[in-house]
């Protein structure tokens, strides 16, 4: 009896990989730390813990970007000190941009902290640091150019989920980062323009220890607070610890940030700084953190007025004890950007000055390009595997970095106007995303390897008016409405050097694969009916001479049950929970509680007899959580019996029609974050069959009605009675007998009578549809005299692009578009016919047929 984990197994890889991009997009992506941090340690080998007091764990880079090279500074640079996040960095000597993606759990439309970290080190032996641009997603952030150990720190509101932030390589020097670092802050209303972002340009405890810095955790947001202590100016600190309850303190200033401070010598000398910015443009915003933290002997309380730029801003401000005020100036501007903090006549008391940020508005021209464009764009360029150096970050956007290959409109948002993609070793079929660009006027895929049929839906590009699809190795015939189009002169279109391709017309027509059902009756497997029958004898002669020799029989594994016991554990077969093709399933319950179904052969099913014992040999040697057990068998002649784990919700079908009562913790409709991970269990089932057991084990008979839901609502197959373990290293297996359900059936499989794994693959891809739209395999009309396949149906919805008209509609809309296309993708590859399936998965099923055809190797099969 061989049953191993086999390693090289056949490339069911598909489906195996499939299953887990089905578990990742239900699960988050990359997980920031409780805090909303994202901390990056940019060339870092491995991710460790920060024990310099902050505490924070810095992760290595690799999940967040595509390109470049880890470096070390050099060790002449190497200090003992607080320098593990600059020792090392990422450097980018080739493409122009380079990206790292950030995908903060918080998503769009909140504002974070993000910090970039440089410090050069002579990492190169060049001693000549680099200077270069940094964006933050489609917008100029700020140039870097410095020898020292410096950070650009923004506060910034995304419009996407993702925000990416970008160094560009702007012709002097290799662009390098040493760390990243992203906080989000849970409060939107701070650090908000209407438009714009802001860039740090200091942020100062004045009155603070000298020489000293404070972070996180100190600071919930890890802003960093450098002490500032302004000569001429008094320092002031209290212990007491500042009122954090108030309501107006949602900028969270650390207490300790607070409680120092400084002030001016009396109340009649104001507190004042200037400063020249970098431009007469440059706008500032200033702002100051004001507590008091002195008991005041005098019953006049502190009130200032704070005014900046002759004007241009000014507010007057009275302070409570210990009480923070936040003051956010205007955005000023001048040839000299000035402040002043000045007591009113009534106070008495001199101004003072607990902490100060100082900002630059930073600009956001540059709109993004439309979202679908962004997704169709990338879902060819990850299709087609394209890699080229500019096709990174916004296609469009800025417009002198755009991809090359593509030209865009200049509107808001810019749109994909034109792709050309002429000799690129593009492979493959024409990608549906294609026809999701939907303002594509040119469009140039001539000189690759494209195979297939052109799909319909480019001739529903309005504006297509030049398409070249020469020199490829397309099939089939060419679409009316492309026809017509040319026709009509509004599109010029280039086929040629497709030699398989039909430009007659009419063409012969060409036989449809997938949609059309005809009955599995044919007189090659009634051949096989009956060579099978004399086969089943030879086996179980054999099979009882080794049970002999062995001294093994089949109960030695599972508990023998007699009739009697039978009979008693379903109460005199009571209570009937279902009925198959060999009888009827009772409802037991073993003698310690545990509930089980008996599944009892009908004695007038003599064929199934066989099948009957089948099913009992391989559920003895298969175990998996994704397939019903077996818990015991009644070997007698007279009365057969399986007795079955019992399975408390039921099957599939039964919930995707609505048939189950709803309980307090089910509701009537499967929910699709459900259906995703009975999908998922079902692949693991049916993987385990293909790849886990040796021989392989096909199924035959894999449809809903099979699939069964425990308690837990976790998936497992049942119903090997219709299974047979195919040759060994041999893929395929010709029918010896009528199996499957109609609609179930891979069209291959009924033509030719031929089962491989294959067949189980397509059965499943049926599953899938049916989870996707909650509709059975085969369709009926209202009045049930028509019927369709579910695949004619759906197929022409999803090549027009559009799954929501797909959808099952008791989902009520709620379900992940990105998964549905996922799964719709999935159960097109797994009901496609061989032709288009990969080469390698091609190439196995094609060995296997041509072996099937000659080599019939029935004896191995029963040789376990
Ligand atoms: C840069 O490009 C060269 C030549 O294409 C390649 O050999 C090298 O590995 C690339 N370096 C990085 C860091 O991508
Ligand atoms: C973004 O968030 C702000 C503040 O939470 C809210 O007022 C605004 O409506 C949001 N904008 C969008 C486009 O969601
Ligand atoms: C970078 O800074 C140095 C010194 O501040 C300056 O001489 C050089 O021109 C700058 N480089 C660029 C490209 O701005
Ligand atoms: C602070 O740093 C400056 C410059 O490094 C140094 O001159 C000064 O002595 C330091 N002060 C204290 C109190 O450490
Ligand atoms: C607080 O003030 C006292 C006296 O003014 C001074 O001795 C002490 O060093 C100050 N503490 C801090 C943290 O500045
Ligand atoms: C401020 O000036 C006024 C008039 O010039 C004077 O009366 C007052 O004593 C001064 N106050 C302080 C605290 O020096
Ligand atoms: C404050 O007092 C000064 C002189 O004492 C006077 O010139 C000024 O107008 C007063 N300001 C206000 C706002 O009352
Ligand atoms: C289509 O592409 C082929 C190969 O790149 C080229 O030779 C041909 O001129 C193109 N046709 C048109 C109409 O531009
Ligand atoms: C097709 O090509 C011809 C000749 O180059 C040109 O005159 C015509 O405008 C083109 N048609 C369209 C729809 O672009």
């Amino acid at each position: 009896m061989t049953m191993a984990r086999s390693i090289a197994a056949f490339s069911f890889a598909l489906l195996a990989a499939l299953a887990l991009a089905l578990l990742s997009v239900v699960q988050a992506q990359p997980i920031p730390d409780s805090q909303g941090f994202i901390s990056i340690d940019c060339g870092a080998s491995n991710k460790y813990t920060d024990h310099h007091g902050t505490g924070i764990t810095y992760e290595i880079d690799e999940e967040f970007i595509d390109s470049g090279q880890n470096m070390q500074i050099s060790t002449d640079y190497i200090y003992d000190e607080d320098r593990q996040l600059a020792k090392n960095l990422r450097s980018f000597p080739n493409g122009t941009r380079n990206y790292y993606r950030l995908k903060p759990d918080q998503g769009k439309n909140k504002t974070y902290l993000i910090r970039a970290r440089f410090w050069y080190g002579d990492y190169d032996e060049k001693n000549q640091a680099p200077s270069f641009d940094l964006y933050i997603d489609v917008n100029y952030w700020t140039t870097v150019n410095s020898s020292h150990d410096i950070w650009k720190e923004i506060m910034y509101v995304p419009l996407e989920d993702d925000i990416q932030v970008c160094l560009v390589n702007t012709g002097n020097g290799v662009p390098f980062i040493s760390a990243l670092e992203l906080r989000a802050l849970d409060d939107d209303g701070i650090y908000r323009l209407r438009s714009g972002f802001l860039k740090l340009d200091e942020r100062q405890d004045t009155g603070g220890t000298p020489n000293s810095t404070i972070r996180y955790p100190t600071d919930a947001y890890d802003r960093i607070w450098a002490t500032e202590n302004y000569p001429g100016w008094i320092i002031l600190n209290t212990t007491s610890a500042t009122d954090s309850s108030n309501d107006n303190d949602a900028y969270k200033a650390p207490s300790k940030v607070l409680r120092t401070a400084q002030s001016s010598i009396d109340a009649n000398t104001s507190l004042y700084l200037q400063w020249t910015p970098s431009s007469f443009e440059e706008k500032w915003i200033v702002y100051f953190y004001f507590v008091e933290i002195e008991r005041l002997t005098s019953s006049l309380q502190r009130e200032f007025t704070v005014s900046m730029n002759d004007n241009q801003f000014m507010k007057t401000v009275t302070l409570e004890y210990l009480k923070p005020v936040v003051v956010v100036s205007n955005p000023v501007s001048g040839s000299l950007i000035t402040f002043s903090i000045e007591s009113t006549n009534k106070s008495g008391n001199p101004p003072i000055l607990n902490a100060v940020e100082y900002y630059t508005i930073g600009y956001l021209p540059n709109v993004p390009t439309a979202q679908d464009d962004v997704k169709a764009i990338n879902e060819i360029k990850a299709t087609y595997h394209i890699k080229r150096e500019s096709w990174q970050g916004d296609p469009c956007v800025p417009e002198n970095y755009a991809w090359d290959g593509l030209d865009c409109s200049n509107g808001h948002p810019p749109r994909i106007i034109s792709l050309k993609l002429s000799s690129s070793n593009l492979m493959g079929d024409i990608v549906s995303s294609l026809s999701h660009l939907s303002t594509m006027e040119y469009l140039d895929l001539s000189n690759n390897q494209l195979t297939g049929a052109i799909p319909e839906t480019l001739a529903e590009l309005p504006n297509l008016r030049f398409l070249n699809l020469s020199g490829n190795n397309l099939i089939g015939s060419v679409p009316e409405a492309l026809k017509k189009r040319v026709e009509d002169k509004t599109l010029n279109m280039s086929l040629t050097g497709n030699v398989n391709l039909c430009q007659a017309d009419p063409c012969p027509r060409k036989k449809k694969h997938n949609t059309i059902l005809v009955p599995v009756v044919t007189s090659v497997s009634g051949f096989f009916l009956v060579l099978f029958g004399a086969l089943a004898i030879i086996w179980l002669i054999k099979r009882k001479q080794r049970a002999e020799s062995s001294g093994r029989t089949l109960r030695l594994k599972n508990r023998p049950f007699k009739y009697g016991e039978v009979s008693r554990i379903t109460g005199n077969f009571g209570q009937v929970i279902g009925e198959g093709g060999f009888g009827k399933v009772y409802l037991g319950t073993l003698d310690n509680g545990t509930m089980v179904a008996v599944k009892v052969l009908s004695k007038s099913s003599k064929q199934g007899y066989k099948e009957f014992q089948a099913e009992a040999q391989l559920l003895m040697i298969v175990h998996h959580k994704n397939l019903v057990s077996l818990l015991g068998y009644c070997g007698d002649p007279k009365h057969m019996a399986l007795i079955y784990e019992y399975m408390a919700n039921g099957n599939l079908r039964q919930h995707l029609s609505g048939r189950m009562h709803p309980t307090k913790d089910h509701p009537k409709v499967l929910t699709w974050s459900k259906r995703l991970q009975i999908a998922v269990d079902a692949a693991q089932g049916l993987d385990y069959l293909h790849n886990g057991c040796k021989p392989p084990i096909i199924h035959r008979d894999l449809k809903t009605t099979n699939i069964l839901l425990n308690e837990g609502f976790q998936a497992k197959i049942a119903d090997f009675g219709l299974s047979r373990a195919s040759a060994t290293g041999n893929d395929s297996y010709v029918s010896t007998s009528l199996a499957g359900t109609p609609g179930y059936l891979d069209p291959e499989f009924q033509s030719f009578g031929i089962l491989n794994r294959k067949s189980d693959v397509y059965s499943f891809g049926i599953i899938l549809f049916e989870l996707i739209t909650g509709r059975p395999p085969i369709m009926r009309s209202q009045g049930g005299s028509a019927s369709m396949h579910i695949l004619g149906w759906l197929i022409p919805i999803v090549e027009s692009g559009d799954i929501q008209r797909i959808m099952d509609p008791r989902l009520q809309g709620k379900f992940d578009i990105n998964s549905a296309w996922k799964v719709v993708e999935i159960a097109m590859s797994c009901t496609r016919a061989t032709a288009r399936l990969p080469v390698d998965y091609v190439g196995r099923i094609i060995l296997g047929w041509a072996l099937s055809l000659y080599v019939i190797p029935f004896l191995g099969l029963f040789t376990f």
